[in-house]
């Protein structure tokens, strides 16, 4: 897709990369982010009209820092450089000088605005702003050309621009949430200084997929493996109204779905969009060969391969199908391009939802581009319902990783139950949106407890609810203890076979989300 006004961040490996990327597209003007290393013949291809120098953890004063290609300079775009960035820009142009420093200064702390510059335009200039710092390297003194137009108590230069050449640089990150009008200092960039015109909206998205997905297609015709989260069915609808009954959906019941969840998306779809939409039960089959498996990456290696043999089987018998609809989002893409600095993300086993290249289909990925908050405005654009476009993240391997140990029917069932509750309790108290994921696992523990007259002896089940901007990281949520005790004694009272309900306070790292 070509996109009138792009912006371009050269990534430097800071966990706030994206978070810059999405802060530019809520402006309403695409942003991609490419590697620092990216040639600068490549980025003239990319035609950006500005450049944004991200973070990064290194020092740019270190042996083999990451560095850019000083004919970035010469395509004359404006050019913001961020904590790295502007360190980097010291460290490159004439006359700059960087210090480096063993202390980090880490968190919050207070900028003043001490030189005019649009950058500030509509900055209360009577008294310090706070924003966040992360940083030990600090800029000495700026670039020729340069003029300092802002400090803090512990930086003498912690904003500096050279407007003749439009190239301004902060110390601080605009991009992060504590930062006061940090969304102000980037629209001023983005509007004042770089002259763009937002045009990045969903429903320009929209619009422009359908003619883009037909003239990728023709009249060949397309499979999808439909999951029932968010995205796979976005990808299904988004097709389906470019190319209609070209699109075959096939939906595999794996039998490892919480309570109704694939019936009521199969049942949603099928009433409201007359999709080719083949729904394969075959729980039978993934319990079967489940049977006795306690290892969390055997279970996850059975249930990937048996997803893939039955997917493949019912793809093969749908004459002429050339292309798999995938619902690839942008932090995929940039995972397998990205700088890799010392800070990148550990990225584990996900994405098993990815298909085998052994089909020889050729890829549709109409998400490529987006970050999830994304999809689900293109949802909202589609018309889904709220129980589609919100629905929680869900493992491929589904409960069979949030049961720990065997799974079999009986503790499919109890887990289900539970999970239920933990679902519709958050959903009754208006927390289901505001968290990233919220489910029980089973544990394979038993302990003993009374009911009545009666001492029982039956399973554990921990409730985990986090919230993560992209599971990379988590935290527990702090959900209130009112919630998570109607959580629990519904659990205890209605479920069968759980007597104790335990709470998982464990952040990500060094923890992980699920289980297993
Ligand atoms: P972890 O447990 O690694 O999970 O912190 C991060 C996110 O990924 C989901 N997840 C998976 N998704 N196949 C998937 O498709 C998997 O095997 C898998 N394991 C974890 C998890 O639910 C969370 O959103």
């Amino acid at each position: 897709m070509t996109h009138s006004d792009t912006v371009v961040i050269l990534d430097f490996g800071s966990q706030f990369t994206q978070l810059i990327a999405r802060r530019v597209r809520e402006a309403g003007v695409y942003s991609e982010i490419h590697p620092c290393t990216t040639p600068v013949d490549k980025l003239r291809e990319l035609a950006p009209r500005a450049l944004i120098l991200s973070g990064g953890p290194s020092s740019v004063i270190e042996p083999g820092a990451p560095s850019l290609d000083m004919g970035v300079f010469d395509l004359d775009l404006p050019i913001l450089g961020i904590c790295y960035g502007m360190q980097l820009l010291s460290h490159l142009l004439p006359g700059g000088r960087v210090a480096s420093s063993t202390d980090r200064e880490y968190g919050r702390s207070e900028f003043t605005v001490t030189g005019a510059s649009p950058l500030f335009d509509g900055l209360p200039m009577d008294r310090a702003l706070t924003v966040w710092m992360s940083h030990g390297d600090r800029v000495k003194s700026p670039p020729e050309g340069f003029s300092v137009i802002g400090s803090t108590p512990s930086v003498d230069v912690a904003a500096m621009a050279d407007p003749a050449r439009r190239i301004y640089a902060l110390q601080f990150h605009p991009e992060v949430a504590h930062t006061e009008d940090g969304t102000l200092i980037l629209h001023n960039f983005l509007f004042k200084i770089a002259g763009l015109t937002p045009g990045w909206s969903m429903s320009s998205f929209v619009a422009s997929q359908d003619a883009a997905l037909r003239e990728q297609i023709g009249d060949k015709h397309v499979v999808c493996a439909l999951s029932g989260g968010v995205d796979s069915t976005v990808v299904a609808v988004m097709l389906h109204r470019a190319i209609g009954k070209q699109l075959h959906c096939i939906f595999v019941d794996n039998g490892l779905m919480r309570l109704n969840e694939g019936e009521e998306v199969v049942a949603y779809l099928r009433e409201h969009f007359d999709l080719n939409l083949i729904h394969v039960k075959a729980a039978d089959l993934f319990l079967s060969l489940l049977a006795g498996v306690t290892d969390p990456e055997e279970k996850r290696k059975i249930i990937g391969r048996t997803f893939i043999e039955v997917f493949e089987r019912e793809a093969n018998k749908l004459p002429g199908v050339e292309f798999l609809a995938q619902g690839t989002l942008y932090p995929d893409v940039i995972e397998s391009v990205s700088f890799r600095g010392p800070s990148a993300v550990i990225k584990s086993h996900h994405n098993v939802g990815g298909l085998p290249d052994i089909m020889k289909l050729s890829l549709v990925e109409p998400l490529r581009e987006l970050f999830k908050d994304e999809v689900r405005k293109v949802a909202v654009e589609l018309g889904l319902p709220d129980f589609i476009i919100w629905r929680h993240p869900f493992p491929g391997p589904g409960l069979a990783i949030r049961i720990i140990g065997e799974v079999t029917p009986e503790r499919l069932d109890i887990l289900r139950r539970a999970d239920k509750i933990v679902q519709a309790e958050l959903l009754a108290a208006d927390w289901y949106r505001k968290v990233w994921q919220g489910f029980a696992v089973l544990l394979p523990l038993k302990t003993v407890g009374v009911m009545g007259d009666d001492r029982t002896y039956e399973s554990v089940c921990a409730v985990r609810v986090v919230d993560s901007i992209d599971a990379m990281t988590a935290d527990w949520s702090r959900v209130p203890t009112e919630i998570l005790a109607t959580i629990s004694n519904r659990i205890i009272n209605e479920v069968k076979g759980i007597n104790r309900v335990v709470l998982d306070i464990s952040s990500k790292p060094p923890s992980t989300i699920e289980w297993e």
